[in-house]
């Protein structure tokens, strides 16, 4: 397209779209995630959930996970592998291959390979054949960690494998952790927008589609986003009567997320210090497809064991279930919606990014700027590594309060009250998990209490 012609789309504004149909490009910097790509390095320094334990029987599955064709079996003494999906003799599909004592082996002419990828026999050679076979040839495999139901895998270097993460939210003490997966055929950076947008909520879960999850949701809060250099977290600060309703949603880089209850907060009721009703990794399969793996949160501080139902954590994720009519998709349209008609690489040079958009304009800068940091040589920081003695601290969650506006500026008292909230947590992090109970649920309650003094609260 010529300048003059973008010149005049500019002035166009009225039945203008003669002027808007040149196609504009993706953020491929930040897009692709297959081997050899900067993202898909970057993303290769990270522990990701590869397959639900639940999905692995018996016999092999064939997985897909950052452009890679893998295939995920476990063998006969209960290890798990994850592999290379052609067999290096002559290429067959390990998906066919059988599991044995000591790893699977291949379906054609039987070569035998161990979890680690190691070539352990290679049948019907001649013996000094077969044992420089086993020396010098082997499978592709990577490390995998089974934990609480999801097969988590390190695609990276084996010599920079970081230490797996272990977040507080995943043994907190009475609530249940149900693994799920929900799959989105569109490129993993438009799923994962979504968890730095406090504002689809009030529209896409309430106000343009149906309530999905409670009332309060179609309020659009007062919005204020946290760098935290590696992980991002907005805050929606709602009214909902006398009360105000602190919802903070969490974004730890690359892909990790959590936000507070789907259905046990609503505002109407007081709450401190609820967590989050999701534990949730964004993982794309291909450039295309992305697919989320999670736990959904039943609990005191999460949601209600009550909604611990099959639909449950599909409900959890996006408000709707996955399997609906094309009807009920255009009646009631929920994240996969909203996220796979941007198309499956949506084009970010068309976007137009908004105030509201601060969390989504920060994240993609300070992944951008770790991608390129490790193409210049520096590794990312293994999150685990920044807290040794316990588990990583982390915010998703809601928290309501007794706050009536007393005749002052509410929009002023729901962000002082907001960013108290968020005071009152990151000044007990790291602490062990019941002092920092009580630390926190003993501060919201002083804000509860405290009266507006020069729009601050003491
Ligand atoms: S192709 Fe696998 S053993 Fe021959
Ligand atoms: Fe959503």
């Amino acid at each position: 397209m010529s300048d003059s012609i973008q010149d005049r789309s500019k002035q166009s504004l009225t039945y203008g779209g003669y002027y808007q149909t040149w196609i504009g490009n993706s953020d491929t910097e930040l897009t692709d995630i297959s081997p050899d790509t900067p993202c898909g390095e970057y993303l290769r320094r990270f522990w990701h959930p590869v397959a639900l334990t639940s999905e692995l029987g018996t016999r092999p599955k064939l997985v897909q996970v950052l452009g890679e064709d893998l295939v995920l079996f476990r063998d006969k003494s209960d290890r798990i592998g994850l592999v290379h999906r052609r067999c290096p003799h002559r290429r067959s599909s390990l998906e066919y291959g059988v599991p044995e004592e000591r790893g699977i082996r291949c379906c054609y002419h039987g070569w035998l390979f161990g979890t680690d990828g190691a070539t352990l026999e290679a049948p019907g050679q001649p013996k000094r054949v077969q044992e420089r076979i086993c020396q010098t040839v082997t499978l592709g495999a990577y490390p995998v960690k089974e934990y609480k139901g999801l097969i988590f895998a390190y695609l990276g270097p084996p010599e920079l494998k970081p230490t797996f993460p272990v977040y507080d939210t995943f043994n907190l003490p009475g609530q249940e952790l149900v693994p799920y997966k929900a799959p989105f055929n569109c490129n993993w950076l438009q799923v994962l927008d979504a968890i730095v947008d406090p504002l689809h909520t009030a529209f896409l879960h309430s106000r343009t589609s149906r309530e999905q999850f409670s009332t309060g949701f179609g309020e659009i809060g007062e919005m204020k986003f946290y760098d935290r250099k590696t992980s991002f977290l907005g805050t929606s600060t709602r009214r909902v009567g006398d009360n105000v309703w602190v919802r903070i949603n969490e974004l730890v880089l690359p892909n990790f997320t959590q936000a507070g209850a789907a259905f046990a907060a609503d505002g109407t009721k007081q709450r401190y210090y609820g967590r989050t009703s999701f534990v949730r990794w964004v993982v794309p399969l291909s450039e295309e497809s992305t697919m989320c793996y999670a736990w959904a949160v039943f609990g005191d501080r999460a949601d209600p064991p009550e909604y611990n139902t099959p639909e449950g954590p599909e409900l959890i994720e996006q408000g709707e279930p996955f399997d609906r009519s094309d009807e009920e998709k255009m009646l009631y349209p929920a994240d996969a919606e909203a996220t796979e008609s941007m198309g499956t690489i949506t084009e970010h040079e068309k976007e137009h990014l908004a105030p509201s958009d601060r969390g989504i304009i920060g994240y993609r800068k300070r992944l951008r700027s770790l991608v390129r940091d490790l193409q210049d040589g520096t590794e990312p920081i293994a999150v685990a590594d920044g807290w040794p003695n316990g588990p990583i601290p982390t915010y998703g969650g809601d928290t309501v309060l007794h706050k009536p506006t007393n005749g002052m500026d509410d929009d002023a008292v729901l962000r002082a009250v907001g960013e108290a909230v968020m005071e009152a947590q990151f000044e007990a992090e790291g602490l062990p998990e019941d002092e920092r109970v009580e630390i926190v649920v003993r501060r919201l309650k002083q804000i509860e209490a405290d009266k507006k003094v020069d729009g601050e609260f003491a």
